[in-house]
């Protein structure tokens, strides 16, 4: 194989995985190619699941990807660019925790089975929820800071929250690792109710936090008033009920074994950000 054939792109690279898998390739002596909606740096090159045009020149000499999917409808252009990148050898996809007890026609398990079916080597990551969600890098974060609430509508549910960092680096060990590691698990060393984390959080940053579980139909409610789409509002309503129902609940060993240490645990995540917390929001 020619060098160009080793090439790495990493998609989603300005994301809470894709920006520590770069990170990690670089670190590793492989600096990849990373493709972005709007790049700014010489190894960045413009990548936009709705511009169709910009996935030829992004994966060409390209053998292994990173693949993030598009946050809405996956299935018909990741469908389009496996079938025309005639180079690729590898694709390393971020799809989530319980993935394989989906019907073929969901969508994120369709991907799955695309993927699988379809590249020489895959290597599935499914990642339980990122601790990353409430903390600087994350949709929640701000919202957490701002109003001192959690709010998602998962009871007493519990999740074994994920370093997004962790998946990073087992991301970045499959794109180097010259063949695919299958399909994986990946989940914190514990697993706790968003009531737990709140209270965590509350006692690292010293402001009080906590968890409010509106029902599905409020959450969904809520998020219709806030103007978004219909099908983003679909997907978020299916994962929210999948993680109510303690999809997200159950620990895999399959990080621990492949990092070959502890992965990270919530309290070290917490403690690490407990300056953002515990800093008001400028009104
Ligand atoms: N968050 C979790 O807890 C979690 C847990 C398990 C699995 N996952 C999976 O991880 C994936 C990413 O979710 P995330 O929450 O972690 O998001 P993220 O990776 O932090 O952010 C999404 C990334 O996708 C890029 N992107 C969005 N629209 C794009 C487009 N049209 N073309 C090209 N790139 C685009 C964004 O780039 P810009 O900077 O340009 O917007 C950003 O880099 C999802 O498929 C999700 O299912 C997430």
């Amino acid at each position: 194989m020619t060098l160009d054939a080793d090439r790495i792109l990493v998609l989603g690279a300005t994301g809470k995985t894709g920006r520590h898998v770069t990170d990690a390739l670089r670190a590793a002596g492989v600096p990849p190619r990373v493709g972005v909606r709007r790049p700014a740096a010489s190894h960045a090159v413009r990548f936009d699941w709705h511009e169709p045009s910009t996935w030829a020149p992004a994966l060409d000499g390209v053998g292994a990807v990173y693949l993030v999917k598009p946050p809405i409808d996956p299935v018909p252009p990741i469908t389009a660019l496996l079938a025309q990148a005639r180079d690729l050898r590898h694709v390393v996809l971020l799809s989530e925790m319980g993935r394989e007890r989906k019907p073929a026609d969901d969508p994120e398990r369709a991907v799955e089975l695309a993927v699988a079916g379809g590249c020489q080597e895959w290597t599935l990551l499914r990642p339980s929820w990122f601790l990353q969600n409430w903390g600087p890098d994350g949709t929640w974060g701000e919202q957490v800071r701002r109003t001192g609430e959690i709010v998602l509508p998962s009871g007493d549910a519990r999740f074994s929250l994920v370093d997004a960092r962790d998946v990073a680096e087992i991301a970045a060990t499959a794109l180097t690792a010259g063949s695919g590691l299958g399909a994986l698990t990946l989940t914190g060393p514990e697993s706790m109710p968003l009531s737990e984390l709140a209270s965590r959080i509350a006692a690292a940053s010293g402001r009080p936090i906590r968890h409010v579980s509106p029902t599905l139909e409020e959450s969904q409610a809520q998020l219709r008033a806030s103007g978004a789409p219909e099908a983003w509002i679909r997907y978020l309503a299916g994962i929210e009920a999948d993680a109510a129902a303690g999809v997200c609940a159950p620990i895999h060993d399959d990080l621990r074994r492949l990092l070959r240490r502890e992965p990270r645990t919530v309290q070290e995540y917490v403690d690490e950000h407990a300056c953002f917390w515990a800093r008001p929001v400028a009104p």
